[in-house]
């Protein structure tokens, strides 16, 4: 009896490391991803940012931040706030908050807003790779769906979730037609705004 629960306190505890591996493994790839643009905004507020960036972040001791995402990844961004230069302070922000600003600072100038849309090929047979580009960091919800219309109703496949690419302004999924004909291809963001492009399937 007491060996079997020793037993099963050692399986817990490699289970324990290896969650912790993996969460390790998961938060190092993109600390600074998935943040929450309109709770940055609050954190700027709140912190006095614009006091030396400018008012609307265009500069003034410290540099212009609109359109950093165009300058920098969202790593090096969020590097810049966790470990400042002086004379930019140290606010102690917790890696959340941090991947909040990025998200707010990326979109000063619109950059996450719309995509642009592209299908691989442009006339597919039953699938292609939907690929869509920001001009920023893209927004973490970004789904794609295959849609047919038929007389009154209409034929779509499941929401499917794009996926990063080594482009990080570049998000990518696949979709799937299961017929030959006229499809939508609808590319979700931002919480519910769509973008529509219809593509002629030459069935599989
Ligand atoms: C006391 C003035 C000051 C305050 C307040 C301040 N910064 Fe800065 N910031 C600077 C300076 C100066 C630099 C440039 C440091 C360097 O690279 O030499 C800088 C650099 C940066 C950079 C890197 C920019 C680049 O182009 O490399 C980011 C991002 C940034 N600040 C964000 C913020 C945010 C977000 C806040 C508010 C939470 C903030 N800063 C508050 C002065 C300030």
């Amino acid at each position: 009896m007491q060996r079997g629960f020793r037993w099963l306190l050692g399986v817990f505890a490699v289970l324990a490391v290896l969650a912790l591996a993996v969460a390790h493994a998961h938060a190092a790839a993109d600390p600074y991803a998935n943040g929450d643009a309109s709770a940055g905004a609050k954190i700027a507020q709140s912190s006095g940012c614009e006091g030396c960036h400018g008012a609307g972040f265009s500069g003034g001791i410290g540099p212009k931040l609109v359109g950093i995402e165009k300058r920098l990844t969202p790593d090096q961004i969020g590097a810049a706030i966790e470990h400042p230069k002086p004379p930019m302070p140290d606010f102690g922000f917790s890696r959340a908050q941090v991947a909040d600003l990025v998200a707010f600072l990326s979109g000063l100038d619109g950059g996450t807003g719309k995509p642009v849309v592209k299908i691989v090929p442009p006339e597919p047979s039953d699938e292609a790779t939907v690929l869509a580009t920001f001009s920023g960091t893209p927004p973490a919800d970004v789904a794609v769906q295959a849609y047919m219309e038929m007389g009154t109703s209409g034929h779509g496949s499941a929401w499917v979730p794009l996926k990063k690419t080594d482009d990080p302004r570049v998000l990518a999924a696949k979709v799937h037609f299961s017929m030959g004909g006229p499809w939508i291809v609808k590319v979700r963001y931002s919480g519910g705004q769509e973008i529509d492009v219809p593509v002629m399937a030459q069935g599989g």
